[in-house]
Parts: structure tokens; sequence; C-alpha cells
């Protein structure tokens, strides 16, 4: 007897059972043929680990038109309107809006997130609030917070030292911004600060990295000599990186090669930032995106985060990750069959990487946290932004959604090719 069976689940080519006991995933094979306290009939739905949102911002995240919608769309405006809502942060309205997207992430089988919280801020709410969250959700999320200096670590009065006390109240990972800090210098001064606090508080590192169109913004080299200096690499991460996506060739070839050598993990953004960058652009107007396709085709981990949902930078959103997925096959030419795929990976596995989880995947002796998406594979649940029908935690079901159902003329039409 088993406490759960997931019947008919397909996993790569074949359809399997999975067997969960003591809330892990005791047996995968086809026909189980003992019975279970609950089974579930998977319909040959494809079964995942549960995706993995790896950059986002819970402390400014469902407060989109407050007090104004931007107008501009641009990042700039964007700051603004969140320095007058800032004044009215408070711990309650951060856990309320926190709890609220991660209640709608993990509905649609999001259970590992990594937010940033701004520490330019001596009394730490955002920060303090998001700690909260964290040990409040945690029956059900995985949360890890990036201690992100907003406004400057080396320009912001006593930034380095909020950025230490900040590590010391729980935040687990060390964050920067280089190309926001006054001058190339300081830009440079801080990313080597960024990694001396990470080894002297051994953490890992996620620098929101050379975030603009500037193709002169170049902080992500100095990202690759410091992960090679230390051989931190796989527990260093550059998010956004969108100036890659400006940098000439000649550079970016040069440039790649370091990055192979350094082994750090990339973020993008790719709903936000297609959204951000390109605004003072005419035409032809620039992606503004890091080089993805590229990065991935040079063996470098690659993983997809929202950055913004419902915020005064990015008004739509709804926490479910196959929405950036479909974005980046878009904005990075990632059209072809695998690399369709392989953006469902950087969901999941990829992300998993970054995020440095261990027993992670569908395989048996690993925590039965499960996601049964309504398509058949990957490539499909990109297409069709499949929903994800049933997220099990720790073996138990947390989350079950009927999926849509059209009739046409009284026939039902499921969108999928070669239907009957
Ligand atoms: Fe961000």
């Amino acid at each position: 007897m088993y406490q759960l069976i997931l019947r008919g689940t397909r996993l790569g080519d074949e359809v399997l059972d999975i067997g969960v006991q003591d809330g892990t995933i005791a047996r995968i094979s086809a026909g189980i043929e003992e019975g279970a306290g609950r089974e579930i009939e998977a319909q040959g739905r494809l079964v995942s680990p549960p995706f993995i949102e790896s950059h986002v911002h819970l402390d400014t995240t469902l407060t989109a038109g407050e007090p104004r919608w931007n107008e501009s769309g641009t990042l700039f405006e964007g700051i603004r309107i969140w320095s007058e809502r800032k004044k009215r942060l408070t711990r309650e309205d951060v856990i309320a809006r926190a709890t609220q997207l991660l209640r709608w992430q993990a509905a649609q089988g999001v259970l590992h997130v990594r937010t940033h919280a701004d520490v330019t801020d001596p009394e730490f709410t955002g920060l303090k609030a998001l700690l909260e969250v964290k040990e409040k959700v945690r029956g059900w999320a995985d949360v890890q917070i990036v201690a992100f200096p907003q406004e400057g670590m080396l320009s912001f009065p006593k930034g380095v030292e909020l950025m230490e006390e900040a590590l010391k109240l729980g935040a687990d990972v060390v964050g920067g911004i280089p190309h926001y800090e006054h001058t190339r210098e300081l830009g440079v001064e801080s990313v080597k600060e960024s990694f001396r606090l990470a080894e002297k508080h051994d953490r890992p590192i996620d620098i929101h990295c050379d975030e603009t169109d500037d193709p002169e913004s170049r902080f992500l080299e100095v990202m690759a000599a410091e992960a090679i200096r230390t051989g931190m690499g796989e527990r260093v991460t550059a998010s956004h990186t969108t100036a890659f996506g400006s940098y000439d060739n000649a550079y970016a070839f040069k440039l790649m090669g370091f990055l192979v050598k350094s082994g750090i993990n990339f973020v993008a953004n790719p709903l936000i930032n297609i959204t951000l960058q390109g605004r003072y652009d005419t035409y032809p107007k620039r992606r503004g995106i890091t080089r993805v396709k590229e990065l991935w085709q040079n063996g470098l981990n690659v993983s997809l985060g929202y950055d913004d949902i419902m915020d005064p930078w990015y008004p739509l959103g709804t926490g479910g990750m196959l929405q950036p997925a479909h974005m980046a096959v878009h904005a990075c030419h990632m059209t072809s069959r695998k690399e369709v795929t392989a953006c469902f990976d950087m969901v999941t596995e990829n992300a998993a990487r970054t995020l440095g989880l261990k027993a992670y995947g569908v395989a048996e002796g690993n925590p039965a946290n499960l996601v049964l998406v309504d398509a058949p594979d990957r490539w499909d649940a990109i297409r069709r932004l499949a929903a994800t029908t049933l997220v099990t935690k720790d073996g138990e079901v947390i989350s079950e959604t009927s999926p849509a159902q059209t009739r046409l003329m009284g026939e039902i039409v499921d969108f999928r090719r070669g239907e009957e």
C-alpha cells in the first residue's frame, strides 16, 4: 500500500505510475500493482518536478497602480513610482502581498522561489517581512531571499553595512547592482565587495548585472573574473545581463570564453527585459535581452524568471512559469524543437541548479514534489501555456485545477494536432 499513486503519467517517452510513501517517491514503474490511500489518474499528462521562480521581487509585487500606473513604461518612471509607494511600506503590507503571490505560484506548481529584497532601507521593512513569510510558507514553498541593494551598495549611505546586517538577519544570498553605482569604478568595487561578503558569510551570489542597453556596461566580465579567482562559479548567478545583447560581437565572443571558464549561472527575465529595455531606441528597437541562446549553446546554465509581477515595472503576470518560458521562445529565437523544450528546462531543472537545490527531480528517493501538466510533453506545455492540473508537496496534494474545456458545435476541441 502506498500513500499516493499517480497512474499513467508521462515521463520522457514512457507512461509510468509513481508510487509515493512517507512523502517520498518510492517507486516509478509501469503498472504498479499495489493500491494506495489515494490514486489519481494522470491520463498521460506530463509529470514534472516543481516549477522554479529564480528571480522575483516579492516586496514590490501586486502594487501596480499604487499610487499610479506607469504611463511611460520605463524603468525610471517605475523607480519614481516605487519611491512614492515605498513610503507607506509596512510589515503587514509586504506579508499580505508576498503570501498572495506565493499562493498563486504554488497553485501553478511553483514550489521554489528566489526573491530579492531591497536592503537599502535602514529599517529593513521588506527584508524582515519576507523573512517572516519564508517561515510561514515553509510547509509548502521554499523561499530564498537575496539581500539586494536596490539603490547601490557603495553609492548609498552605509550600503555595505546594510548588506552585512541583512546577511546577519538571515538573507540567504548576496546581491548587487554594479551598473547603478555612481561610477564604473564603484561598480567594479561593488562586485568585488559582493564576493568578499559571500566568502565571509559562506553564501551564494546573485547580482543584478548590466540591466541596461548600454553596450559599455561591462560588469559581467568582473563577475566572471571574480568567480574564476575564487572558484565560486557554480554558486554565482548573473541576473539580467541585458547589455550582453548590445555588446559588439568581437567583445561578446571573447567574453563568452571567459564565462565558460567561470561556470557561473545566468537568469534572464524575458517578459520584463523585452518590456523595459529598448525604450530609448527609435527603430530598429533592441530586444534588450541577454544572449540566452548562445549561453545555452555554450553549455552555460541559464534559467528564466519573471522579475516583476503586477508592480510599477510590469503590470501583468500570474506567476505561472510557462509565461516567461513562452516569451523566451520568441524573444530569444528559441523555436527549434530542442530549443522550445530547453525553455521548459530553464524554469525547472536549470533553475534548480541556479538555486543550488538538492534532491530535485522525478526520481525514486526524492521528495514527492510533483506537478502534472495538461500536455503530453514539455514542448506542447509551452505551446498551449498548459494548465498545471495537480501539485503535490511531500506527497500531499496541495492544488488541483480543472483545465478549461471547449465545445465547438457540440464537439470537444482540445487544440491538439490530429484530434478526432
Ligand atoms: Fe530584478
